[in-house]
């Protein structure tokens, strides 16, 4: 069983997995496409030949994502995200929100990719969060945009 099954499990199981608490879910529509998004996770695994891999923590509770992106193109300009895949743990808002955002971000450029503003990203979700959930809907935006810092 891997980290996405078994905190699948906890949720089923009615413990916290970060959708009880800092979310307002306007509509059970939402909480379903994130729950979808984070039994099912898009783009989860290793990505062999990646160009760029970078981990960050999420300071508040620990918790790891690792994001590994493949880059086509010569010039700067050319350049883009031919290929995404992360891995790690986290809560649903985290692993949902990085299930999005690769599939949101993949074929785009890499300007527009950096571009990507944090109004967007929980766009993407669907919900409000409050300051605490905050972060965890950005870990993933944040890991792709230190990747390509580097
Ligand atoms: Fe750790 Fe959300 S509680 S990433």
């Amino acid at each position: 069983m891997n980290e996405v099954q078994k905190m699948a499990e906890k949720q089923e199981a009615g413990m916290n997995t970060g959708l009880q608490e800092e979310v307002h879910f306007s509509d059970d529509l939402y909480r379903e496409h994130i729950l979808d998004h984070f039994k099912n996770p898009r783009n989860f695994g290793e990505l062999a030949n990646c160009t760029l891999r970078h981990k960050e923590q999420n300071p508040l509770c620990g918790d790891e994502m690792e994001i590994m992106l493949k880059i086509d193109g010569q010039q700067a300009q050319e350049k883009k995200l031919v290929d995404i895949r992360f891995q790690g743990q986290g809560c649903a808002i985290s692993m949902a929100a990085a299930s999005l955002l690769s599939e949101h971000i993949k074929g785009k450029s890499i300007e527009d990719v950096k571009n990507v503003q944090p109004e967007e990203m929980l766009g993407l979700l669907g919900v409000q969060v409050g300051v605490v959930r905050r972060k965890c809907a950005l870990l993933a935006l944040k890991t792709v945009h230190k990747a390509l810092e580097e």
